[in-house]
């Protein structure tokens, strides 16, 4: 596992932005992985503008969702597809099509579970996964205690993930309590995982991460398992290290 230490949230940005640019140069049509949450929008905005103005060429490139709230109906303004798409897919000037995600609205959710895994190795598998992390450890939905085998399931969330992610919702009723992610055997496939943790919020988290044991206790620890990971962290998030 490499860990770099950058000074900020936009450092880590722009950092992650060049080796997503690298990619998109070798491999146009690369399958990008992305996450939710406010920690990687640094990196999608340093992307966008790297398009805007000419440097980087995405037009061939691919965008899978990492997870999924189950239940929020379609087109709501706070599900991972509304969000993916305003945050990633329009701004890099991609279509609909050149986006995969699994669906939280299914009425059979564990076949949409399996549909999205054989849909992500059909599609060649994630070159590039980016993550955050939560303050509990989890990656994507991954809670603590996910095997770390896992496939694409539907998870119940913590307490504690639903009273961060409530921020989103205008109270904490409307956060679902259930959710797809891919499975962390699944996340593991991809080529190449980036987690970018930002703030003295995730130190503690990214501490067990990095220097702690491989434990489904601590998801994100499952990033030691992989042969080409990427852990970036700003100068608060590495203040445990
Ligand atoms: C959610 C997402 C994760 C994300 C986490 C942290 O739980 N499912 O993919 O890493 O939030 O979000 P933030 O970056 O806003 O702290």
């Amino acid at each position: 596992m490499e860990v770099v230490i950058v000074k900020d949230a936009k450092a880590g940005g722009e950092l992650i932005a060049d080796g997503i640019a690298g990619l998109l140069r070798r491999k146009p049509d690369a399958l990008l992985g992305v996450a939710t949450g406010s920690t990687p929008l640094p990196i999608y905005d340093a992307l966008t503008a790297r398009v805007r103005d000419g440097s980087v060429d995405a037009s061939r490139a691919r965008i899978a969702q990492l997870d999924e709230y189950v239940g929020l109906p379609a087109g709501h303004p706070e599900s991972y597809r509304s969000t993916v798409l305003r945050q990633v897919v329009e701004p890099l000037g991609l279509s609909a099509d050149q986006f995969m995600g699994p669906d939280g609205s299914a009425e059979d959710v564990q076949a949409a579970c399996e549909a999205y895994d054989k849909a992500l190795a059909e599609a060649g598998g994630v070159d590039l996964q980016i993550l955050g992390i939560g303050t509990d450890g989890h990656i994507g939905f991954n809670e603590p205690c996910s095997s770390l085998a896992s496939r694409t399931r539907i998870k119940t969330l913590t307490e504690q993930t639903r009273v961060d992610n409530a921020r989103f919702f205008d109270d904490i009723e409307q956060v679902p309590h259930h959710v797809i992610t891919q499975g962390i055997g699944t996340i593991l496939e991809a080529r190449h995982l980036v987690l970018l943790a930002t703030g003295e919020g995730k130190a503690e988290a990214v501490a067990q991460t990095v220097e702690g044991p491989v434990a489904a206790l601590v998801p994100a620890s499952a990033l030691q398992l992989h042969p080409h990971a990427t852990v970036v962290v700003d100068e608060a998030a590495a203040s445990k290290l």
